[in-house]
């Protein structure tokens, strides 16, 4: 595998998007490299997440992230290999993370790159779980779950999202410790895939009329914990069937990334007051230090076979733009992964 240094290409974000991102707002741009000097490494990319956050990033204003700069490559998750290195800790064919995803390859100080050293057989568990179930979106899903909202055996979860990375992996983990769990999807043969494949107790489709219905109907005696990442109505009938003394974990709300005015759901957030709720919102690399735990937990998981996925997988740089406006218009399935190259 090798990379010709004088024609790497970059996809970058031209204009920041009004609503969901068009094609228009993106560029592909063909750059050059330097050699690695002492202490770097070059890099091939193989895998970049498209993750909902980045959608936050493409808007000006403050959060716990920067927006991405216009006319610079985008920066994400990434998995690749290292093709040459001038630092004693990194060798070539080291698979490695990194947050350098908008790029074919890049040369960057070894300290910047994050030896991966896979928990499962390749043949098991891909390079590409890495970003995915067993990477940050899944830690997120256990962090949720234990750390913020302190699930016990035996209660009753709400999961929204529950086919993406972050929402699969909580809807298994709260399965394997005898919770009874509910999760939701936006289509019939999504809702089949958290019942048959992962296992939920029910899946109920977010864009099926009756929402309010068919929540109050899985929950007789209502929800001791919701792990939020959708926001909307799902927050709102969420909210409406908590237990007394209820946790929600705040992981995201991303039916509102696109918006262009404040949302307005009416979630009647006097339920908090009157059922004694605990919510807490949270992000994932304050607990990276967790990251050995789940580990442990997932690999055990997956080889159990309970532990699944789904990916929409997008082939090659140029296709980074399509990812975001399939992403953003709740086209995809599972997490959105862009196959860089192949090895
Ligand atoms: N707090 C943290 O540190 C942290 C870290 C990572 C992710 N997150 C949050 O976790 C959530 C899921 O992320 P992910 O990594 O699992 O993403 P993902 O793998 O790309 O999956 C996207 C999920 O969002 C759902 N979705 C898409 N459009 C939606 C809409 N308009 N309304 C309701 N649901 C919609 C999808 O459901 P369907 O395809 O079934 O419609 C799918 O379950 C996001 O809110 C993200 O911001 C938080």
């Amino acid at each position: 595998m090798q990379v010709n240094l004088s024609t790497v290409r970059e996809i970058r974000l031209k204009s920041r998007p009004l609503g969901v991102p068009t094609p228009d707002n993106f560029e592909l741009v063909s750059t050059s490299l330097h050699a690695p000097r002492e202490g770097e490494v070059l890099v091939r990319n193989l895998w970049m997440s498209v993750d909902p956050y980045m959608r936050g990033r493409m808007d000006e204003g403050p959060s716990y992230i920067a927006p991405f700069e216009l006319n610079q490559a985008l920066e994400g998750t990434a998995v690749g290999k290292v093709i040459e290195s001038n630092d004693p800790n990194m060798q070539p064919d080291d698979y490695v993370k990194s947050f350098f995803g908008g790029k074919e390859a890049f040369v960057a100080k070894a300290s910047e790159v994050e030896k991966l050293n896979p928990v499962l057989p390749l043949t098991v568990a891909p390079l590409e779980t890495y970003l995915t179930v067993l990477g940050a979106p899944g830690l997120t899903g256990y962090i949720g779950l234990f750390c913020i909202a302190a699930l016990k055996p035996g209660e009753r979860v709400f999961i929204s999202g529950a086919t993406g990375a972050v929402g699969s992996t909580a809807c298994v983990l709260a399965k394997a410790i005898g919770c009874y769990v509910v999760g939701t999807a936006g289509s019939e043969e999504k809702r089949l895939w958290l019942e048959r494949e992962l296992g939920v107790d029910a899946g109920i489709n977010y864009r099926a009329p009756h929402l309010e219905s068919a929540v109050a109907k899985a929950f007789p005696t209502g929800i001791d914990v919701y792990f939020e990442n959708a926001g909307g109505d799902q927050l709102r009938v969420a909210l409406d069937n908590m237990r007394t003394f209820g946790r929600i974990a705040f992981s995201g709300s991303i039916s509102q990334y696109n918006n262009t005015t404040a949302p307005s759901n009416n979630a009647n957030l006097h339920n908090i007051v009157t059922r004694k709720l605990r919510a807490e919102g949270f992000i994932v690399t304050d607990h990276l230090g967790q990251f050995e735990n789940f580990h442990r937990i997932a690999a055990d998981l997956i080889h159990a076979g309970k532990l699944k996925w789904h990916h929409t997988v997008f082939e090659g740089i140029s296709a980074v733009p399509q990812a975001f406006v399939d992403l953003c218009s709740g086209k995809t399935f599972g997490k959105s992964l862009v196959r860089l190259s192949s090895e």
